[in-house]
């Protein structure tokens, strides 16, 4: 295991002080599982030396930017990009951003403002040149704003050119039978020629895209390591492997611990039982 460095320590308290303590004063959508998610992530670009902006388009009122700001790291800037007061923009009423408490609660985790540019208007009329200026390349964008085909294909493709090669993109709701519009929009994407991001990890509400398929499979090893008793199991998509982590329940704590994982009789035993007791 490599010494923890002072800044990835620091980092690393930081992020987990807010999703354990500060987070659920926060109106808004984050599985405390894809939180921790998200923050192993972001410490394991940290702890590879990966520089890089963050930025999320679909803020509501900060629950997961706030997580991605706090993963900044010297030199390092974010955006937060949605339609805020404008909300006829917000054509399938996903979420209702507010500009005056999310910069309220940006202040509440000592935020600074100057980190932050804020883009107050549709993603579909801003282009990544736009977005660039801001933060540089990103290496971690969270991708939860219009819930129709057309918006997430949009702000995927804006992903995509943002991205560092191993950057990480974030994707809400793929798999929520509410917006089954986000699956065709990021699916159609994945599927044109020359499209390079892939998913490789699923947590609650959550899908992890990276272009570099070595990267992925870096992402994708640490996360089954760190999360042995959220592993649901692995698919392949698209030609990528992808590994599925899901919620901290009872059943699934059983149903991977090492003892009863390596004795198929007794899982198969407790996994009818805990399966009656549901
Ligand atoms: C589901 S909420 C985001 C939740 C947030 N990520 C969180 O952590 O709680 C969706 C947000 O996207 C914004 N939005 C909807 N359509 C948009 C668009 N076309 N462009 C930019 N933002 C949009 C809404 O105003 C809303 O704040």
């Amino acid at each position: 295991m490599p010494p923890v460095s002072p800044a990835l320590d620091a980092t690393l308290k930081r992020m987990e002080h807010y999703h354990r303590k500060l987070a659920r004063s926060v109106s808004g959508w984050l599985a405390p599982e894809s939180a921790e998610v998200v923050t192993h992530i972001a410490g394991q670009q940290i702890t590879a030396g990966l520089k890089g902006g963050v930025g999320e388009i679909g803020i509501h009122h900060g629950k997961l930017f706030l997580l991605l700001y706090l993963s900044l790291q010297e030199d390092e800037r974010s955006f937060a990009l949605d339609v805020f007061e404008d909300q006829q923009f917000n054509i399938d009423a996903s979420g209702l951003g507010d500009r005056g408490i999310f910069m309220a609660n940006l202040a509440r985790v000592g935020g600074d403002e100057r980190r932050v540019s804020v883009f107050a208007q549709d993603s579909c009329s801003v282009t990544a040149a736009d977005l660039a200026v801001a933060t540089g390349p990103l290496r971690l964008m969270s991708v939860d704003g219009g819930h129709t085909e057309e918006i997430t294909h949009n702000d995927m493709r804006l992903g995509e050119e943002l991205l560092l090669d191993d950057g990480v993109l974030v994707l809400d709701d793929v798999y929520q039978e509410r917006w089954p519009a986000v699956a065709a929009g990021a699916f159609r994407f994945v599927l044109e020629p020359g499209r390079q991001l892939r998913p490789f990890a699923i947590s609650p509400n959550k899908t992890y895209f990276c272009k570099s398929p070595s990267a992925a499979a870096r992402y994708r090893g640490a996360l089954a390591e760190a999360f042995p008793e959220l592993r649901l199991g692995e698919v392949t998509m698209f030609g990528s492997e992808v590994l599925i982590l899901g919620r901290r329940t009872l059943v699934n704590r059983v149903r991977n611990h090492p003892l009863v994982k390596d004795n198929p009789a007794l899982y198969r035993r407790l996994s009818a039982l805990l399966h009656k007791l549901r």
